[in-house]
């Protein structure tokens, strides 16, 4: 077959191309062999499940439409003149991924900092600006904008909105639309940390907080165009998402008065001020249980090892580095009705931790690491005298991934395992994918391959059901 080069391809084939093969599962590449394969009545291009097997990564709007947490939901989204701006294109992507429609009002300001075909490109719809429009407003169209919505959310939401927000101006699109409306607002705030901590804004945040406008952030980091840090950058796109669907979420919640610990994430084993043992695991399962149990109305809290995805909505997280304090973290959080161990404790830590770095010396090798073994999180919750009336553990493993699932269920107490292959060539660690198996008294049953949010959600089900089955 001729050498394909899709680099040469105009934008508008590769784009074509780029969503054909993330219709079917494929590479752009395997996309392109299928297409000369048809053309040259030569159809022996293997099915993706083939080409991607045993873990199939699927590309990024397969994967996405999968999760369709926001299906048939309207954002309107209004977008202030702020620097964070530029994020809020990364949003409407992220809500269109989850099946929501996202209609745009920026303010004057806001199209300084990003551009209306940007923002029509990626919210594939028209992008309101002028209250005074003769176009938009033969129908009151502000009103309707007000109205035919969900949700409306703000982001960034700059100082000057939301001081508009709290004395009820109305003097543009934006401002009239944010009062006029009877549906709930979100805001996302995002300054300077001066302007954040003004007396001024201060009081607006106050007023705005009685007046039922939910708010998410800002956060505390270093701001984009200053060299700055402090609190005041925008939350970022994806917990912005997260507060949109906790918001919207009208599903049954059958754990709601219940108790649940997860943990997530790997531990950090310290060997001296900068060295430390690890594992690859990237919190994505942990997180998204901790998520899914929320959603179903639990009390989560997340005893998280350090990771760099953000936290879910709605759980409350505390943040440990080593496994002891990872113990010592999930026994406070006792008592509950269901801990979830997800995380991937490191069984050892170095005996002796050095308190200055250790330093090569001349002439002499390598020094040895002494280990030590790591309390055993998952056997202590199993056989805690205030043990959950339901304990589940993970076990990630690279062999014999039953027969080990099936010896840890009795060793630490668990009423299920549930069990998934790490080696290497599956992707699992640190992927959004999961293919789990439940390893439990009543057998094992297999799951198919999954996203990690659709195993989340699988297992809060699951859980909610044996909670519930016991009442
Ligand atoms: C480079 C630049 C960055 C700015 N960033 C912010 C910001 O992050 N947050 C904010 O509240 N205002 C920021 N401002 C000020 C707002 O753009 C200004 O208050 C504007 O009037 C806001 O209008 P709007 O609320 O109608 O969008 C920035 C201004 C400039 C010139």
């Amino acid at each position: 077959m001729a050498t394909l080069t899709i680099r040469n391809l105009d934008e508008a084939a590769k784009q074509a191309l780029r969503e054909r093969a993330a219709k079917n599962g494929r590479s752009m590449e395997e996309e392109m062999r299928s297409i000369l394969a048809g053309l040259s009545g030569n159809a022996t291009v293997p099915a993706p499940a083939q080409v991607y097997a045993p873990a199939p990564m699927m590309p990024m709007a397969a994967r996405a439409a999968e999760n369709q947490s926001l299906a048939g939901k309207r954002i309107l989204l209004i977008i202030s003149g702020g620097i964070a701006a530029y994020k809020s294109l990364d949003l409407i992507r992220r809500l269109r991924e989850r099946g929501a429609s996202v209609r745009p009002v920026m303010t004057a300001a806001a199209q300084q900092f990003v551009t209306l075909l940007a923002v029509g490109a990626l919210a594939a719809d028209h992008v309101y600006i002028d209250l005074f429009s003769r176009e938009d407003e033969q129908d009151v169209g502000h009103v309707r904008l007000a109205r035919e919505s969900d949700l409306i959310c703000v982001a960034p939401a700059t100082a000057d909105l939301m001081a508009k927000m709290a004395h009820g101006l109305a003097g543009d699109l934006a401002s009239t639309v944010l009062l006029a409306t009877n549906q709930p607002v979100l805001i996302a705030p995002a300054m300077n940390p001066a302007m954040w901590s003004h007396p001024a804004t201060r009081r607006n945040t106050d007023v705005l907080s009685r007046d039922g406008i939910h708010m998410i952030g800002p956060m505390r980091g270093e701001m984009a165009e200053s060299g700055e840090a402090g609190e005041g950058r925008m939350a970022e796109p994806l917990e912005i998402v997260a507060a949109i669907e906790a918001l919207l979420d009208d599903t049954p919640k059958p754990l709601a008065g219940r108790k649940a610990i997860v943990t997530s994430g790997p531990t950090h084993e310290p060997i001296d001020p900068v060295r430390y043992i690890a594992n690859r695991s990237s919190g994505k399962q942990g997180h998204a249980i901790a998520g899914a149990l929320a959603r179903l109305g639990a009390d989560v809290t997340l005893v998280s090892g350090p990771v760099v995805i953000p936290d879910p909505a709605g759980v409350e997280v505390v943040r440990v580095e080593s496994a002891r304090e990872m113990l010592d973290a999930v026994t406070l959080a006792l008592p509950a009705d269901v801990a979830v161990m997800v995380a991937a404790v490191a069984d050892w830590r170095v005996a002796a931790q050095s308190d200055e770095k250790i330093k090569k010396k001349q002439g002499e090798g390598p020094q040895p690491l002494h280990l030590t073994e790591n309390p055993d999180i998952l056997k202590t919750v199993g056989h805690h005298e205030q043990r959950p009336r339901l304990v589940v553990g993970f076990a990630a493993e690279t062999a014999d991934v039953i027969a080990n699932a099936q010896g840890k269920l009795a060793r630490k107490g668990a009423d299920f395992i549930v069990a998934n292959d790490v080696s290497p060539e599956t992707g699992i660690m640190g992927g959004d994918r999961n293919r789990v198996r439940i390893v439990s008294g009543a057998g094992v049953e297999e799951w198919p391959d999954l996203s990690k949010d659709e195993v989340a959600k699988r297992l809060a089900v699951k859980i909610a059901e044996r909670i519930t089955d016991g009442d």
